[in-house]
């Protein structure tokens, strides 16, 4: 299997992971949203499969949007001097498995392909944390790949807004 970045060359194959938005968005927004500069995606593809997908666009893990627990939890990771309002970070757009391969280990496989290719590419730009708005299901797929919460009781009726510290790989 390999990993491609969806060009606008990039002749789309099927994909369903059982989540009619995130199919949506590889079959038929992901390269408008190339095109214009607002999330990069990438394929996990073998021979005539599309077996995983992500995106990925710059964000940053703000205190507004954090609980006062959890933000003390974020600050205690730098010294005192550097305790801003916010610190980048690269939010992940969107992560599916097609359904033929779930529960197979690839998610986790992808997340720390995922993770140690930005780390090799990260001298271009800081950022500190990955971030996710992640699906209630799928909550405990990104705790064990290492993210946490970053408001403890929240109350959005779809996604939990998880972060991961890169200085954890
Ligand atoms: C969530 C998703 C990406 C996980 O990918 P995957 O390849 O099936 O996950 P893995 O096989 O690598 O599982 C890794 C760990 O997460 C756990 N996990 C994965 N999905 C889970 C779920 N729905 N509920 C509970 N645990 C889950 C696994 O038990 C496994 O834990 P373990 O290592 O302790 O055994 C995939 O199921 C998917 O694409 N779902 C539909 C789309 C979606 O929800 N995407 C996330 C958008 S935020």
């Amino acid at each position: 299997m390999v990993i491609v970045y969806l060009s606008d060359a990039y002749e789309m194959k099927p994909f369903d992971c059982g989540d009619d938005d995130l199919n949506g968005f590889l079959l038929n927004d992901a390269k408008q949203y190339a095109a214009k500069k607002l999330a990069y995606t990438y394929i996990l593809e073998d021979d005539n499969h599309i077996v995983a997908y992500y995106s990925l666009l710059n964000d940053k893990v703000s205190k507004r949007d954090a609980s006062n627990a959890m933000w003390r939890k974020v600050k205690k990771l730098f010294p005192h001097q550097k305790h801003f309002n916010s610190y980048p970070a690269i939010k992940i757009g969107r992560f599916a498995v097609s359904k033929a391969y779930k529960g197979q280990g690839i998610g986790s496989k992808l997340m720390n392909q995922t993770k140690r290719s930005l780390m090799a590419n990260e001298s271009y730009s800081a950022f500190r944390f990955l971030t996710v708005d992640a699906y209630l299901s799928a909550v405990p797929f990104y705790e064990a790949n290492g993210f946490q919460r970053l408001i403890a009781n929240e109350e959005n009726e779809h996604t939990r807004l998880m972060y991961f510290d890169m200085t954890c790989l």
